[in-house]
């Protein structure tokens, strides 16, 4: 039988190669999840004897990732904020470049029992950051997946989140679930890719879902439905916030009206403009 040791050692020469990977990392990531060990208890023994069953699922984990499929959906789950969410291939693999929405999010959530609500949730990642972030607030997250929404509503109870799962596309089904007066604020991490890139995009990428992904002829469809809505969804003086797409900042700041101000984009820390943001003037 081989030791955990080699077995790792055979999965990185395997996943030599691989664009965008770590073949080292993946493929202790990958042995664990077919040993079912923590990191803590795969470096504690590294010699241990791993059994012909767990070799041949080990395996079998890395020629499906040498074809293609994503480590998280091989494994199931995603660190995304410091905690970890369940990952299917119903939903995005959620993005660190996604953690500046969030932030974004905190910065301008009101303190105390403001109504957050989050358009297109998938795996629930960032609805049940806010939730958990923000105990007094009210968190409403929509996906018009309904796959996808029982990833996220798994997420939440791990998590202990309070959040409200809907199923709509866009605001269409939200009617009941927002105050009369509207939101305090609505976030959103769009699909925001134009159909024709699609398939440029790395295979690996077009294993997760299309509608995820992909918005429209230009990339911006969802995102002019997504401020259309905001805008009667939203309290006067409350804000939309949402991620764009490399380059996309500034046309995605020309769609806003004149019922909107403060209009802004943030950069991540590579200097990409990641997150646009205005909010809903009184008229
Ligand atoms: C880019 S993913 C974001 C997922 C998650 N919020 C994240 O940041 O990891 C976009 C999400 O929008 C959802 N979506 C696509 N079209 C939608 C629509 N018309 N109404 C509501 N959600 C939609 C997709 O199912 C997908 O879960």
């Amino acid at each position: 039988m081989s030791s955990l040791r080699e077995l790792a050692i055979r999965g990185r020469d395997l996943l030599r190669g691989l664009p965008r990977t770590d073949p080292a990392l993946e493929s202790r990531l990958l042995l664990q999840k077919a040993a079912g060990l923590d990191e803590i208890r795969f470096w504690a023994l590294p010699e241990s004897p791993v059994s012909p069953t767990v070799e041949r699922v080990f395996l079998a984990f890395v020629r499906r990732r040498r074809a293609g499929i994503p480590l998280a959906y091989l494994t199931g789950e995603r660190e995304f904020w410091s905690l970890t969410f369940a990952v299917s291939p119903d939903v995005l693999v959620p993005r660190p470049e996604t953690e500046l929405l969030v932030e974004k999010a905190l910065a301008f959530a009101p303190r105390g029992e403001a109504v957050i609500v989050e358009i297109g949730t998938g795996s629930g990642a960032v609805a049940v950051v806010l939730a958990k972030e923000l105990p007094r607030a009210r968190i409403v997250a929509a996906d018009v997946s309904r796959r996808a929404l029982e990833t996220a509503r798994r997420n939440a109870l791990r998590h202990g989140a309070a959040v409200t799962f809907v199923a709509s596309d866009l605001f269409r089904s939200l009617g009941g679930r927002i105050p009369p007066g509207g939101a305090d604020l609505v976030v959103s991490n769009p699909p925001y890719v134009a159909a024709a890139e699609w398939p440029t995009l790395p295979p690996e990428v077009r294993r997760e879902p299309r509608r995820a992904l992909v918005a429209g002829p230009t990339g911006l469809e969802f995102i002019a439905r997504l401020i259309a809505g905001a805008g009667s969804h939203l309290k006067p003086g409350g804000r939309l916030l949402f991620e764009v797409g490399r380059g996309q900042a500034r046309r995605a700041l020309g769609l806003f009206d004149s019922r909107w101000d403060c209009r802004e984009a943030f950069k991540d820390l590579r200097g990409i403009c990641r997150v646009v943001a205005a909010r809903r003037t009184g008229f």
